[in-house]
């Protein structure tokens, strides 16, 4: 893969027609290797954020060895990229071929699950082997995130006893897990869900020897500016320590997006000026997926040699493709004399950017260049005064 210094450098040099990922391994490396030192228990790395094999191949080499995969896609991709990883089957709702194959063909042990019909689907696909972690997943509150994940999984309290009592007769290793919502804006979020977590424990009196306090972890965005995640890690910690569950108990998290946000960005090219639109040539059927459709918005910064020093307004974007919905509103900050044949570094895509992309009207194609440059905003080290100034104070 082509390595290039900066966005700028590229910009320049190449004046690229596609939209150009731009990795940054050092920065997925940094997050891997905090969350390995600092989470007080296994940072296992939620695959869906960003399934690339070049973004596997760093985290692992930062350290983290467990994988929470969703489907048997990813069971089969992280096997095959990383065939020493320990894979944990985390989707609640699985196809029993699909168990079957995760167990007997690709050593997967862990699996986790919210209902009686799905324990007994792991049972019969892995003909009640005794040697499983299962943990049990219940639904909490997502009032603290920015994506909730709330209606969909999780067993309710009613139904948390019987489950608990059913999956410790199966297990070998018996887990709780939950899932607060993704981009959890306060600690609140995980000390209020490990109070589930306990009394689900004390009312089915079962001795649990996990807990898996899932993802959720924030990153930087526009408008969503976290507190440390030392202060998440502390609360778990607190609540970890005060659960009545054996002294050997052990404590896993699931991060997505804080593992890979910073990851990568993408550098587009304005084709079209309309007012405060600009029509960019990535959008809703590539990396801009969440700007589009639930109007997430990223940090954006004009990537021109000789800096513009027109004041700053807000545009929208429309992507390439041919639909109204490849619309993303924003606002996204920009000098006012942008224009045509411009070149725009949209930050932040590491997670749920680049791994939505599609080849929706063969607008598909992107060029991968690494940089060595800090991303745009980090929640893991200082960002240079030029990328503070133009991309993360203004907005
Ligand atoms: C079971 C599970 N674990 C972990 C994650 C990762 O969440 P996040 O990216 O918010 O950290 C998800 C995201 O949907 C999930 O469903």
């Amino acid at each position: 893969m082509f390595k290039h210094h900066s966005a700028l450098g590229l910009a320049t040099a190449l004046r690229p027609v596609q939209p150009v990922t731009l990795l940054r391994p050092h920065a997925a490396s940094r997050a891997a290797r905090f969350f390995a030192e600092k989470f007080p228990g296994r940072s296992l790395y939620a695959v869906k954020a960003n399934p690339s094999p070049d973004l596997l191949q760093v985290l692992w080499d930062a350290g983290i060895s467990h994988y929470d995969v969703a489907s048997l896609g990813e069971v089969r991709l992280v096997a095959e990229t990383l065939p020493e990883a320990t894979l944990c089957f985390m989707h609640p709702v699985k196809a029993e071929e699909a168990i079957a194959e995760a167990y007997f063909s690709h050593g997967v042990r862990t699996f986790s699950l919210d209902t009686i019909e799905e324990l007994e689907k792991i049972q019969r696909a892995t003909r009640n082997a005794a040697d499983l972690n299962l943990l049990v997943r219940l639904r909490v509150s997502s009032d603290h995130s920015k994506l909730s994940l709330a209606s969909k999984f999780g067993a309710q309290p009613s139904e948390v006893k019987a489950l608990l009592m059913a999956a410790r007769q199966a297990a070998d290793a018996l887990g709780i897990c939950f899932h607060v919502g993704s981009q959890a804006m306060s600690p609140a979020a995980y000390g209020e869900a490990m109070s589930r977590v306990r009394d689900a424990i004390v009312e089915a009196a079962v001795t649990v020897d996990i807990v898996d306090v899932g993802g959720g972890f924030p990153s930087w965005y526009p408008g969503m500016e976290p507190p440390a995640l030392e202060t998440y890690f502390e609360i778990i910690h607190n609540a970890f320590e005060a659960l009545p569950i054996s002294y050997s108990a052990e404590l896993w998290c699931e991060p997505g997006r804080a593992l890979c946000a910073e990851y990568a960005s993408v550098l587009v090219r304005v084709e079209k000026r309309r007012g405060s639109e600009l029509y960019i040539n990535d959008g809703a059927y590539g990396a801009l997926f969440d700007a589009a459709h639930i109007g997430w918005r990223y940090p954006v910064s004009l990537v021109r040699d000789e800096a513009s020093d027109a004041r700053e307004m807000a545009f929208s974007f429309y992507g390439p493709t041919c639909d109204d919905l490849d619309h993303m509103a924003g606002p996204f900050m920009l000098p006012a004399d942008v224009q045509a044949g411009d070149y725009i570094e949209v930050g932040m895509l590491g997670a749920y950017g680049c791994a939505m992309r599609t080849g929706f009207n063969g607008f598909g194609i992107e060029d991968r260049v690494i940089v060595e440059d800090e991303p745009m905003a980090s929640l893991y080290t200082d960002i240079p005064e030029r990328k503070r100034a133009t991309n993360v104070i203004t907005l």
